[in-house]
């Protein structure tokens, strides 16, 4: 019924079978008595209505019985929860870092995948990393989530019991395109798992371009997106060269994002306004930003261009 693919899985849902149970029970049986109830001592069979007070016995069997239920579910509940922070010494570690609005997998030595790749039966442990604000990185079909917090050295593990592609969401509203941070856990048995890892390895290590990083630490990233979804802005997909209808004081016009063009978006916001977005809502990063970063910046537009 349930496709558990960690060996976490198991405990998560005992509990949740368990409470649902007694949930479900809960609401059948007291529906029915109130039913049962509103039928027998209607005004039709009962003329005059009775008075209770106090019943010690009563009062005894319901607060001891749901006690105990809710004793046990504790229990239940800590038993799946208390492996879960309790990392087996043997883990191999990657780090998950989290940013607005992507998951990204580090396996050491800026080795970076965009696909959580894992080995069958091998204990996996998550240093999570956030490179902005609050994200959760939640495996529902591992049944793990983990807050990942700017400043904050959360972690988590699990032993993955199942080959095959699950889903990776964001569980932490972390901004507008929060529904879209979405990624790919991959589980393969060891042999491929070993090739695959062997050409990661090999691969030359991520070197992000300068202009990239720039974009990235002064959040220019947060209101345009690099893979041409529309958010505050206008998206940094394809810019560099490409025709842009601007409103300027004298009207529209139709420019091309040569480096002047870009540079001048970047220390003169104002004074151009993308058709189809709202004037006013960018600073001007002229005393932020030096020339250097400025061509560096540029430089990045035209290489990004040259790789798609
Ligand atoms: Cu990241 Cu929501």
């Amino acid at each position: 019924m349930f496709n558990e693919a960690s060996n976490l899985a198991r405990g998560v849902d005992i509990t949740f079978i368990f409470i649902f149970s007694f949930t479900v029970f809960f609401v059948i049986g007291i529906s029915s008595f109130l039913i049962y109830t509103l039928i027998r001592f209607s005004r039709k069979r009962e003329k005059n209505p009775r008075q209770f007070t106090g019943n010690i016995k009563l009062e005894i069997i319901w607060t001891v019985i749901p006690l105990i239920i809710v004793l046990a579910m504790f229990y239940i509940g800590l038993i799946g929860f208390t492996p879960m922070r309790k990392v087996p010494a043997n883990a191999m570690t990657i780090t998950a870092v989290g940013q607005m609005w992507r998951w990204e997998f580090d396996y050491g030595n800026n080795r970076i995948s965009k696909d959580l790749v894992v080995s069958l039966n091998r204990d996996v442990k998550l240093n999570l990393v956030s490179r902005d604000v609050n994200h959760s990185l939640f495996i529902p079909a591992f049944r793990v989530k983990e807050d990942v917090v700017p400043g904050y050295n959360n972690y988590m593990w699990f032993r993955p019991i199942l080959t095959g592609e699950f889903d990776i969401f964001c569980a932490e509203y972390c901004g507008l395109n929060h529904s879209g941070m979405l990624g790919k856990v991959v589980v393969l048995d060891s042999a491929a798992y070993n090739k695959w890892f062997a050409e990661l390895i090999t691969s030359s290590p991520a070197v992000e371009p300068p202009g990239l990083t720039l974009l990235r630490s002064n959040n220019c990233v947060s209101c345009h997106s690099l893979d041409g979804s529309k958010i505050i802005g206008p998206t940094f997909k394809g810019l560099y060269g490409s025709k842009r209808q601007v409103l300027t004081d004298k009207g529209e016009i139709t420019e091309e994002a040569n480096d002047e063009y870009i540079k001048r978006s970047i220390t003169d916001p104002n004074a151009e306004i993308v058709k189809g977005f709202n004037k006013g809502l960018m600073q001007s990063y002229k005393s932020i930003l030096s020339e250097n970063d400025l061509n560096n910046i540029v430089d990045y537009f035209k290489h990004a261009n040259e790789q798609k």
